[in-house]
């Protein structure tokens, strides 16, 4: 490491999801689907739904707002705005200067980051790259999400799964510690696992793709579990082994909310005890790039993580994507 490099700490977190609940017993009313198959196959029980006028930016602003409160940071000390989204308000400007503008941080530098649900955690990685060289001082990392826009709600396999909602930290430069390390990694080749294959370059909106409901999440659910566990299992340990910390020595472990049986099965081959596992997805269902920052933020509202504990964040999702992040937490 260069002498010049400096640590970086959370100073700040907060989260917000949109009031409307949607639950399983109202999804009954919508597909063929019930209660017991979703819980039993998923583990969630309900999810947040942004109302028709309420965009990715508008609640991401809500859940940064929040995060800078909690760091004592006003808006205009702001360096820095990543915003991890796979549902912007518009394909350009983007979603980071919307945020921007409606939290006044007028002297930030902005733009979104596109990882699917690993995109919160490679926003951390490239906010933590930015002040450990010097080239800023502190950001505001956000994972924001209204899927509830992009799914397809006459279809099953994918419409049980999302929710909607925002999660934010604040980073800080620091003298001790703080981040210890992080691992990221892409898959191409599994791109059609998961994808919204219409209103982009390679088929523009057309009466055609509509009628073909291509502008909707399609998802071939049983390739994306079997990646899932592979790849959160390979990215956590490579992240774990740079800063030589045992699966065994992590506090809290804050997984990608997407399914209980992939939480479950992840943590079992890690060797991470269910009780350090954090799990809120039974409220949120999976909402991507939002899912660890929500959870990473309850967790810390919630008194389970304390000074100098070991947090490790980890997620995958669409592109397809992985990535992990190991953290002393440090006041
Ligand atoms: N309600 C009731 N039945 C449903 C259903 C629903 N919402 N969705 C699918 N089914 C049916 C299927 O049609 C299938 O019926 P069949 O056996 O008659 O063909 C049966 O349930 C089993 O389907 P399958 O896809 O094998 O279920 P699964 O155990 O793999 O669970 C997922 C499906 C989607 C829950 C699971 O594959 C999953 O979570 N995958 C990962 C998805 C994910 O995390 N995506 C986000 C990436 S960031």
């Amino acid at each position: 490491m260069n002498k010049n490099m400096q640590n970086v700490k959370i100073i700040g977190t907060g989260s917000y999801v949109p009031e409307n609940v949607l639950t399983n017993n109202d999804l009954e009313k919508m597909v063929d689907t019930n209660d017991e198959w979703i819980i039993a196959r998923t583990g969630i029980k309900e999810r947040r739904i942004a109302k028709d006028n309420e965009t990715t930016s508008d609640i991401s602003s809500k859940a940064a707002l929040r995060a800078l409160e909690n760091a004592k940071l006003n808006p205009e000390q702001l360096e820095l705005i990543i915003v991890a989204t796979n549902s912007p308000d518009m394909i350009f400007p983007a979603t980071a200067c919307l945020v921007q503008d409606k939290i006044e941080a007028i002297n930030a530098a902005t733009f979104d980051l596109q990882a699917g649900c690993t995109g919160f955690v490679y926003g951390m990685i490239t906010a933590w790259q930015f002040i450990v060289s010097g080239f800023y001082n502190n950001a505001l990392v956000i994972g924001g999400e209204t899927l509830s826009k992009f799914v397809d709600w006459t279809d099953r396999n994918t419409c049980v799964l999302f929710g909607d909602g925002a999660g934010a930290v604040v980073l800080k430069a620091n003298k001790t510690e703080g981040i210890l390390s992080g691992h990221l990694k892409g898959d191409g080749s599994g791109a059609d696992l998961i994808k919204i294959p219409a209103g982009a370059s390679k088929n523009p909106t057309s009466h055609e793709t509509i009628k073909q409901r291509l502008h909707y999440v399609k998802m071939k659910g049983n390739g994306v579990f079997k990646y899932a566990v592979k790849y959160m299992k390979r990215s956590t340990i490579s992240a774990l082994e740079k800063c030589n910390i045992s699966a065994t020595d992590v506090d809290c472990f804050i997984p990608h909310q997407a399914n209980m049986r992939i939480i479950e099965v992840v943590a079992k081959v890690l060797g991470i005890k269910k009780d350090k596992v954090f799990i809120n997805l039974d409220k949120y269902g999976n909402t991507s790039a939002a899912s660890v920052a929500i959870a990473l933020d309850e967790a810390v509202r919630q008194g389970k993580i304390q000074n100098g504990d070991i947090v490790v964040l980890t997620a995958f999702g669409a592109g397809l994507t992985s990535g992990s992040i190991v953290i002393k937490w440090v006041k």
